[in-house]
C-alpha cells in the first residue's frame, strides 16, 4: 500500500523522484521520503506528513543535485508514520538503500538474527530488515546483484523494492514479488514505479515485472533477469493513457472528475463490447456447455469491488438462474469454501493487487475452480493470476473512494451477465435486446443523473446534513446492494457514522436507532417493491426520520412521503444501480466537502490494500 518510484536519467533525479511519488499518493500519504546519489554520497531526505510537507522542506527537489534516486510514500504497517519509520532506509553500514512497497512476514526472526550479528536497527520497519539484510551479503561480497538476489531468497512476504548502492553510483536495481511494479523506457532516463501515473508524464512506453524478475538500470541501460538470475526480455508495452487522465484538470478533487467521467468511462467499456445488440466478450471461454456445467457462480472481491458483486449476485442469478454467491474476499480464504471445477469464481478488483482478493483467486483455482478476473489495472497480479481476464478500462483511478471504477465494474457484470444469458437461453430474444438496448443507453443515463439539478440537490442536503452523526440507507434487492457503496461512500470520505439495511430488516433492530431528524435515504429503482419501500419510509418517517427518497423519473409519489426527492432516468431495472449509485457518490463528495475533509486522501485509507 506504498507508492515506490526510481530514476536514473539525464535530469535531476529529486524533481523527477517528487512529482512521480505526488501521482502515487493515493497508495499511502502518511510520510514520504527520497534518496539520491549526490556528488557527496548517498542523500536520504524524508519527512512525516503528506508529500507537500517533503517537497517544501527540499525545495520541490532543487534543494538536492543527483541524476539518480529513488523515492517513496507511505501508508504505515510496522511502526507508527514517523520520520524515521518513513523510506528510504539505510543499511547499517550506509551501503544500500531501500524503499519498499508490501510487507515481509518473516521480519522478526531476520531482525533478530541481524541484530546477534551487531547489525544495528534504528526503525520498527519491516523495509530495514531488507536493506540490512543486503547490506549484510554486500560487506560478505560486494556484488550488488548477487547481495540483492541472496537477500530476495530470505524474503518472505510481498515486496516491490528499488535499490541503490553507495559503491555503485548511477546503478538503481529493482525487484518485486507479489507487489506491483512497472519499467519505464525513456529517452536517456529510465524509471521504475508503483503505477503508470508516476512515469506518465515521461513515458508511454512501459515493461511490466513478473514475480521474481530483477531490472538492473542506468540511465541508458537496462537489463532484466529472471528469477534464476537469466537473461530476460521483457515486453515492451504502449500505455494509451493520456497525461491528463492522472491530473485533476478543472476539478477540485480527483473524486468530482472520476464522478463526472463515468459517461465516457462506460462508453469505453460498453460500446467495443456490444456488437450489433449482441455482447461480445473477446477472449473469454464461456460456452454453453461450461456454463451449463456450472452448479455455483461465486463472486469474490473486497470493499467497493463487493458491493458490485452483491449486485451481480442479483442480476445473475435473475437472468441465469445459477445459484451465484458474493463472497468478501477475506472470509473466502479462511472459510473452507465449497468449491471445485463446478464452480466459476468471479474475482472482481479496481486495483488487482488486493492481497484478500488476490489470496482468494489463488485458493479457488487450488480448489479447482475457473477463475475469471474482472480487473481495472492492466498487468496486475489479479489480472495475471487469473484464468481468464475481463478489463473495464475505466482509466486510471487516483481518488482513494472508487467512483468510476465501480461503475465500470458494473457494466462489466451486466455485459458478463447477457452473455452468460444468451448462451444459456435462460432469457427470451426479446429480454436479451431489451437489456442490450438498456445497457447501450446506459451512459447517457449516468450523464443525465449528473445534471445541474441533480448536483444541486445533492449539495443542498449535504450541507444540510454535514454535522449530523448518523444516516441510514435503506432499499430491497438491488438498491440494498447500491445502499451499502453509498454508505461506504459517507464513512470513507466524509467519516460519518452511516448504516446500510436491506429495508425489510430495519425493523429487526436498527429502527431503534432512529430519532427526530435522522436523516435516511431510501433507495427505490424497483418497480415491484415500489410499495413496500414507501411502507418502509413511512415506518422511519412515524418515528422522526428526514427523509431523502432516491427513485425515477415518473415516480412523482414519492415526494407525498419523501422529505426530499432525487430522481434518475429510468432504465430496465436490473441496471439501475448505475444510475441509483451517482447521487449518492455525489452525496459523500458534497458532505466531505461540506465538513472540510480531504476527499482524496480520506485519514486511514489507502486506495490499494496490499496486506491482508
Ligand atoms: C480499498 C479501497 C476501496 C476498494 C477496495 C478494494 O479499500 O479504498 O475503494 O473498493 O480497496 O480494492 P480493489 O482494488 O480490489 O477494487
Amino acid at each position: 500500500m506504498c507508492g515506490i518510484v526510481g530514476y536514473a536519467g539525464k535530469n535531476q533525479a529529486a524533481p523527477v523522484l517528487l512529482e512521480g511519488l505526488s501521482k502515487l499518493e493515493y497508495r499511502g500519504y502518511d510520510s514520504a521520503g527520497i534518496c539520491v546519489y549526490t556528488p557527496e554520497g548517498l542523500r536520504v531526505e524524508k519527512a512525516k506528513g503528506r508529500l507537500s510537507v517533503l517537497r517544501e522542506k527540499l525545495d520541490d527537489g532543487k534543494a538536492i543535485t543527483g541524476q539518480v534516486g529513488i523515492g517513496h510514500t507511505r501508508w504505515a504497517t510496522h511502526g507508527a508514520p514517523s520520520d524515521l519509520n518513513s523510506h528510504p532506509h539505510l543499511s547499517d553500514s550506509g551501503k544500500i538503500a531501500v524503499v519498499h512497497n508490501g510487507i515481509i512476514e518473516n521480519q522478526a526472526r531476520l531482525r533478530a538474527r541481524l541484530e546477534s550479528q551487531g547489525i544495528h536497527f534504528r526503525s520498527e520497519t519491516d523495509t530495514e530488515v531488507i536493506s540490512n539484510l543486503i547490506g549484510y551479503y554486500y560487506d560478505q561480497t560486494p556484488d550488488f546483484i548477487s547481495a540483492v538476489r541472496q537477500a530476495m531468497a530470505r524474503l518472505e512476504g510481498s515486496f516491490a523494492l528499488a535499490i541503490l548502492c553507495a559503491d555503485r553510483p548511477g546503478t538503481v536495481i529493482a525487484v518485486k514479488k507479489d507487489s506491483p511494479l512497472i519499467f519505464g523506457f525513456g529517452e536517456g532516463e529510465n524509471f521504475v514505479a508503483s503505477d503508470v501515473p508516476a512515469i506518465l508524464k515521461h513515458t508511454q512506453t512501459v515493461a511490466y515485472l513478473d514475480d521474481g524478475d530483477m531490472a538492473i538500470f542506468d540511465a541508458n541501460h537496462a537489463v532484466f533477469l529472471d528469477a534464476a538470475g537469466d537473461p530476460l526480455e521483457k515486453k515492451r508495452e504502449h500505455i494509451a493513457w493520456d497525461v491528463s487522465d492522472a491530473e485533476r484538470g478543472g476539478y477540485d478533487h480527483f473524486m468530482l472528475k472520476e464522478i463526472f467521467e463515468q459517461p465516457k468511462a462506460l462508453r469505453d467499456a460498453i460500446f467495443p463490447r456490444l456488437k450489433d445488440g449482441k455482447a461480445v466478450l473477446e477472449g473469454l471461454e464461456l460456452d454453453r456447455d461450461y456454463l451449463k456445467s456450472l452448479r455455483k457462480i461465486y463472486l469474490v472481491a473486497c470493499g467497493s469491488a463487493y458491493y458490485v458483486s452483491v449486485v451481480a449476485k442479483y442480476t445473475i442469478e435473475k437472468a441465469c438462474r445459477i445459484p451465484t454467491e458474493a463472497v468478501m474476499a477475506s472470509e473466502f480464504r479462511y472459510s473452507d469454501p465449497v468449491v471445485d471445477e463446478s464452480n466459476l469464481v468471479i474475482i472482481i478488483s479496481q486495483s488487482g493487487e488486493t492481497a484478500d482478493t488476490l489470496a482468494a483467486l489463488r485458493e479457488a483455482k487450488r480448489r479447482g475452480a475457473k477463475t475469471l478476473a474482472i480487473v481495472n489495472v492492466v498487468g496486475s497480479a489479479i489480472a495475471k493470476a487469473a484464468d481468464q481476464v475481463m478489463y473495464t478500462w475505466a482509466g486510471p483511478e487516483i481518488a482513494v473512494a472508487t467512483t468510476k471504477a465501480f461503475s465500470n465494474q458494473l457494466a462489466a457484470v451486466y455485459l458478463l451477465t447477457l452473455h452468460m444469458a444468451g448462451a444459456l437461453g435462460t432469457i427470451s430474444q426479446e429480454e436479451y435486446d431489451s437489456l442490450a438496448a438498456a445497457l447501450a443507453a446506459l451512459p447517457d443515463a449516468v450523464e443525465r443523473v449528473l445534471s445541474p439539478e441533480n448536483l444541486k440537490k445533492c449539495q443542498y442536503l449535504a450541507s444540510r446534513y454535514c454535522g449530523r452523526h448518523d444516516a441510514f440507507y435503506i432499499g430491497r434487492n438491488i438498491d440494498s446492494a447500491v445502499c451499502l457503496e453509498g454508505s461506504l461512500k459517507l464513512k470513507e470520505v466524509a467519516y460519518l457514522h452511516s448504516e446500510a439495511y436491506p429495508a425489510g430488516e430495519l425493523k429487526h433492530g436498527p429502527i431503534s436507532l432512529i430519532e427526530n431528524g435522522t436523516l435516511v435515504i431510501s433507495v427505490l429503482t424497483q418497480k415491484e417493491l415500489y410499495e413496500k419501500m414507501i411502507s418502509n419510509m413511512v415506518e422511519v418517517k412515524s418515528r422522526g426520520a428526514y427523509l431523502m427518497g432516491l427513485t425515477t423519473y415518473g415516480n412523482y409519489s414519492i415526494e407525498d412521503t419523501a422529505d426530499f426527492s432525487v430522481f434518475v432516468p429510468k432504465i430496465d431495472q436490473r441496471f439501475a444501480a448505475s444510475l441509483a449509485v451517482v447521487p449518492l457518490q455525489l452525496m459523500g463528495y458534497y458532505v466531505s466537502l461540506a465538513r472540510g475533509l480531504d476527499v482524496d486522501k480520506p485519514r486511514n485509507l489507502a486506495k490499494s490494500v496490499t496486506v491482508e
